[in-house]
């Protein structure tokens, strides 16, 4: 059975300027232990997804359809029962390990708060169970941290604190938006691999919400792509690197920065045109105007289609036409 089942998800924001239509008929499963890649470019709607998910959209937002975690619809719950989940069963890390800490508290009595709040345990065993995840998350000399205020880390060493509190509770979902995005590429593997460690050990179930195709080629078992808060491609991670279905998908394939070994530079190819303005969509797919395999038919919205086991894309394109072998 899945772990998490969101079905018809939207998600609507009202501007003044009218309303922007973040998500739209998002549906995806994930399944125990499972980790999920969450792709495309900026403004695609990765983050309210999450949001949604957690209840912690902004006041101008509302989320429609259904979030089916382990038989309750998580879009229907109040405040008081959403709290009693995040932190505790999902957790959420963000791209500015900041946003989670708190700057005036140290990191022993931020972690341990987590313990007594949500686990009820005692000061010695919130201290025993909080050095064991510091010690988890490969950060040195645990006792001594414990007692040292936030900035007196580098910033991979925070966003390990992060993962630490975010994992403390044991969660069976970890939402991770961006988690590396600020660190340096050593430090930024470093985290990755931490993140499929603690997966195996704990069988967390990872969504992974990316720009970066690098990330989620190394961590995630399936991957989703998204534009315009739509769904445009999903499917396993392999099958995807391999034979990318979706215009947009191979674009975003050709962007991912490569070293090119004669030059010793890095060339990044980015798809040509901007993301676009969620005010004022096209009629018909969104990523048409951009697509350099648009035809007529584009002008008509491309509804998601299952073209293999396990894989389903938007594109009114066939896979022949794409050279895709299913
Ligand atoms: N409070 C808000 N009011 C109006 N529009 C919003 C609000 N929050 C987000 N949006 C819009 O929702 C759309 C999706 O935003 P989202 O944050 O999910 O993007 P993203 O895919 O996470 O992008 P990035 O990679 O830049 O983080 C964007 O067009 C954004 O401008
Ligand atoms: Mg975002």
């Amino acid at each position: 059975m899945s772990l998490l089942d969101v079905r018809q998800l939207n998600v609507r924001f009202a501007t003044p300027d009218g309303t922007v239509a973040a998500v739209n008929d998002l549906s995806f499963a994930l399944n125990p232990g499972e980790s999920l890649g969450i792709v495309g470019e900026s403004g695609s709607g990765k983050s309210q997804t999450a949001f949604a998910l957690m209840g912690l959209l902004a006041k101008n937002g509302t989320a429609s359809g259904m979030v089916d975690y382990g038989g309750v619809n998580l879009l229907a719950l109040d405040e008081a029962e959403l709290n009693r989940r995040r932190g505790v069963e999902i957790t959420m890390i963000y791209q500015d390990p900041m946003t989670s800490l708190n700057p005036y508290l140290t990191i022993g009595e931020q972690l341990m708060e987590v313990l007594r709040f949500h686990k009820h345990m005692d000061k010695s065993a919130a201290f025993a169970e909080s050095l064991r995840m510091l010690d988890a998350v490969k950060i040195a000399e645990s006792t001594r941290r414990m007692s040292m205020y936030p900035h007196e880390f580098s910033g991979g060493m925070r966003q390990r604190v992060v993962i630490a509190m975010a994992l403390l509770c044991r969660p069976k979902l970890l939402i991770a938006d961006e988690p590396t995005t600020a660190l340096d590429v050593t430090v930024q593997a470093q985290i990755l691999q931490l993140l499929q460690d603690l997966r195996r050990d704990f069988q967390t179930a990872i969504i992974m919400i990316t720009h970066d195709l690098g990330v989620v080629a190394g961590i995630c078992d399936r991957v989703l792509v998204m534009y315009a808060g739509r769904m445009m491609e999903e499917g396993a991670a392999q099958d995807i690197f391999a034979q990318p279905s979706h215009p947009y998908t191979r674009g975003l394939l050709q962007a991912v920065p490569c070293l090119d070994a004669s030059h010793g530079e890095q060339y990044l190819a980015t798809i040509p045109g901007n993301p676009p303005n969620v005010l004022a969509l096209p009629p018909g797919c969104p990523f048409a105007p951009r697509c350099v395999e648009r035809f007529d038919a584009c002008l008509r919205p491309a509804p998601l289609q299952r073209f293999a086991v396990d894989r389903q894309r938007a594109c009114h394109r066939t896979t022949t036409e794409l050279g895709v072998v299913a």
